[in-house]
């Protein structure tokens, strides 16, 4: 395989690629690199660049000069497939990477333009791209350092290049799960042991804590790529042994009404207790804590999952009582925070919710945020409100307050459980980027 590489510095890449593997990779003949100089396209004192049109300064590389660099490699090399590098491409991962790995290996012959100044003339990339690629949400001085990055993921990745194949596909990213932690010798280094079990022996037990260990970080601390990649049930399981417990209540007393009364009690509804049951039982919440102080209300909810629990209920639909069976009523908010802290033995981190912007009473969390949250150790309740929402007094004595929902629009007046079914898909969802998952 060849890669042509395009650049601006070519002496940055003499120390880069006369090391280590990518320099034996060369020397067995696997891959050949040919880093070119884009000043080597132009007659001498002609600029590769040249200022930008419109108003703000900045110089962008001559599309002309791009095309010499395609026209000369593609002819000593063959058709090419060419990566190009901005801020505003596709993020690098290892997805990415398996994706780029292919279609080298495919074309026989990769071509990276690093760029420097502003960038490339934007009609280049139209022309010729096959991929644009962001080594992340900032902006560097030019593309040199991302090109040895993306050289160094994807060429690991060509069989041979690396000596222990197996091992590329065993490390972090490859899979749902990030690395587990190695340990070498010593075995007591700064009063710190190496864990018995990797030295144990016992291939599968180790196999099993690898798994386990590789699961915790994985979900404290790279949730949204976990979630992204396809799970076997194993690891889905594994997975979430590790992440907290997590309830939901439903407040109907002592909500926000509007009107004169200010404050009151609304009823409980079917649909809501129905569908608010289901969104928890799909997200694996343990509870659903429907919360009225009246009498007749709670009558009514027993009816409800009496009903969906006997045999009438199941023989209507058979899988109805699993979720409804996850409701609890309790009288107050305070009685269903205690209750969970009897069960669990720590009080949960209580995250409430709330459809206004702009006004938050206790520290504000994002959808993004929810690893920050379960490093606290501690089980989540998510608290709902209905009627006109949760009261401020009680917002105020909440962890958080979770931002509220909202779209490209301005109306965010979604149903009770509408709401609760969006928080619990962003904070605790599977969101696969590679089709669904994959059986045991
Ligand atoms: C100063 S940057 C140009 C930034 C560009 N004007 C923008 O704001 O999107 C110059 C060159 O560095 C490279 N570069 C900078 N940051 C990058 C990143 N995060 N990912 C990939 N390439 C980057 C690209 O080749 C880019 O054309």
């Amino acid at each position: 395989m060849n890669v042509s590489i395009i650049t601006v510095f070519p002496e940055l890449y003499e120390p880069f690629l006369s090391v280590s593997l990518i320099k034996r990779a060369q020397e067995k003949g696997l891959i050949g690199i040919d880093v070119q100089s884009f000043f080597s396209l132009v007659p001498p004192k002609k600029r590769i660049d040249a200022a930008t049109f419109g108003p703000g300064s900045g110089m962008l590389i001559r599309p002309e000069v791009v095309q010499d660099a395609v026209e000369r490699q593609e002819k000593a090399h063959g058709k090419a497939f060419k990566i190009f590098f901005s801020p505003q491409g596709e993020p690098l991962n290892q997805r990415l990477l398996a994706k780029i790995a292919v279609q080298a290996q495919h074309a026989g012959h990769v071509m990276l333009f690093p760029a420097r100044y502003e960038g490339m003339d934007a009609r280049v990339e139209q022309e010729y791209a096959d991929m644009i690629v962001s080594v992340g949400d900032f902006v560097l001085m030019g593309g040199d350092i991302p090109a040895m990055m993306l050289l160094e993921g994807f060429l690991r990745l060509i069989p041979g290049i690396v000596g222990k194949e197996e091992s590329v596909h065993e490390e972090s990213f490859t899979g749902p799960f990030t690395d587990y932690p190695e340990y070498t010798e010593p075995v007591e280094w700064k009063n710190r042991l190496v864990p018995d079990i990797v030295r144990s022996g016992n291939h599968a037990a180790i196999a099993d804590w690898r798994m386990h260990q590789a699961a915790r970080t994985s979900v404290r601390k790279h949730f949204s790529w976990m979630r992204s990649h396809a799970m076997t049930k194993k690891q889905q399981d594994c997975a979430a042994s590790y992440m907290p417990r997590h309830y939901v209540a439903l407040v109907h007393g002592d909500v926000l009404i509007g009107g004169e009364r200010g404050v009151g009690t609304t009823s409980v509804t079917s649909i809501d207790l129905h569908d608010i049951a289901r969104s928890c039982a799909t997200y694996g919440v343990k509870e659903f804590f429907v919360v009225t102080p009246l009498l007749d209300q709670k009558r009514i909810v027993k009816k409800l999952l009496d009903f969906w629990c006997s045999d009438n209920g199941i023989m209507y639909n058979k899988s109805r009582h699993r979720a409804v069976k996850l409701v609890t009523v309790q009288d107050t908010i305070e009685q269903t925070i205690a209750a969970i802290e009897q069960q669990e033995g720590v009080a949960p981190l209580v995250i409430a919710t709330s459809a206004v912007t702009g006004l938050v009473h206790a520290p504000l969390i994002t959808f993004y945020d929810q690893v920050t949250a379960w490093q606290l150790d501690r089980p989540v309740l998510l608290v709902f409100g209905t009627g006109q929402g949760l009261r401020p007094e009680f917002l105020c004595q909440c962890d958080f307050q979770l931002l509220p929902i909202e779209g490209f629009s301005d109306f965010n007046h979604l149903s009770v459980r509408s709401a609760v079914a969006v928080v619990l898909d962003r904070w605790l969802g599977i969101n696969s980027k590679d089709g669904g998952n994959q059986g045991e």
